[in-house]
């Protein structure tokens, strides 16, 4: 007997920054991150759970069309999230999955926020055990990514919602019908980043910076929630575009140090500044990648993403917002 289902579950855009681990096997953080869940770029999911013996199958969409079987480190990953959950959930059996992307995989575009989201409630239902969503973000953080723990929820989100071991989950602040923002992603680059997140984190306490970081952190944390409860742009913008700043230049000052900006991401934040200069109230956030996140109100959307698509350093734009959080999908990938 088989059992399929299928989630789609959203990506999310950092307002501030998970970024270094107290337990990075478990994804504990250092410092609470706060995000816009986004509704455009998802991840959607089929998981087959089969009985009987054998090893899990893992298919992916690749760039040119079809699914393929995964390999290295995504493979390795996705088969001991299956494991962490036939384990946890007692049910035996094997997997069958594929999964696709509706934006370029590790481009710092949160692909496994929202996979392992995705792949955590597809799983769990394709066993029979329905999760609350704070239960799908603590099983999602066990994946290693802390941010897809985010992913659970739509809105604006925070994680963890508290320092103990039952507060290890996100929580919602906002619902996306809250507040109606809009993303503007430039891509000035599709392909690999230098280093994955989790050896961003590992460095991130190298640097000599972090300490400072971790003294400030309280404060913009206060500032993000506060113009989120407000619904104040012109005061999360400029604390976002700090934060996102910030992330990199810890990046940049840990040892050895990561580089994921790329001349393109700085054209882009002086467009950005040039936007701000002619009255449009845009703000860029950048996660682990080269490619620039530019928030808004959907009245600027337009004119943000016309101006960017003109910039020859960006190769596409893709137009974002806030949106709701994870669901079960009708249409099987297999
Ligand atoms: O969830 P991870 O381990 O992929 O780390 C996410 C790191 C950032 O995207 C840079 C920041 C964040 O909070 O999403």
């Amino acid at each position: 007997m088989s059992i399929k289902a299928t989630a789609v579950a959203p990506a999310n855009i950092a307002f501030v920054k998970y970024w270094g681990a107290r337990d990075l096997v478990r994804a504990l953080p250092m410092n609470r991150s706060i995000s816009m869940t986004l509704r455009e770029c998802v991840t959607r999911t089929t998981v087959e759970h089969v009985s009987g013996e054998g090893a899990d199958e893992v298919f992916v969409r690749t760039p040119d069309g079809p699914m393929a079987q995964a390999g290295g480190d995504f493979l390795r990953r996705a088969v001991e999230h299956l494991e962490r959950i036939r384990s946890l959930y007692g049910c035996g059996g094997r997997f069958r999955m594929a999964t696709e992307n509706s934006f370029p995989s590790a481009a710092g575009l949160a692909s496994s926020a929202s996979g392992f989201a995705a792949l955590s409630l597809a799983a769990t239902r394709a066993v029979g055990v329905p999760l609350e969503p704070r239960e799908l973000s603590r099983l999602a953080r066990l994946s290693g990514s802390g941010s897809a723990a985010r992913s659970a929820f739509g809105g604006y989100v925070e994680w963890p919602s508290g320092w103990t071991d039952d507060e290890d989950h996100a929580s919602a602040l906002d619902s996306a019908e809250g507040w109606d923002l809009r993303d503007v992603i430039a891509l000035v680059e599709l392909g690999e980043k230098p280093a994955s997140s989790l050896e961003g984190h590992r460095r991130a306490v190298t640097s000599p910076h972090y300490a400072a970081r971790q003294h400030e952190l309280a404060a913009r944390l206060d500032a993000v929630r506060d113009a989120i409860a407000r619904r104040d742009l012109t005061a999360l913008g400029p604390t976002i575009e700090e934060e996102a700043v910030e992330l990199h230049l810890i990046a940049m000052s840990s040892r050895p140090p990561i580089f994921y900006w790329r001349p393109g991401t700085l054209v882009v934040l002086e467009a950005v500044r040039g936007l701000r200069e002619r009255g449009v109230g845009a703000w860029a956030t950048m996660d682990a990648g080269p490619n620039v996140h530019v928030i808004c109100s959907p009245q600027d959307e337009e004119a943000v993403a016309r101006h960017l698509a003109t910039l020859p350093e960006v190769r596409r734009v893709i137009r974002d917002g806030v949106g709701p959080g994870p669901r079960l999908g009708a249409e099987h990938l297999f």
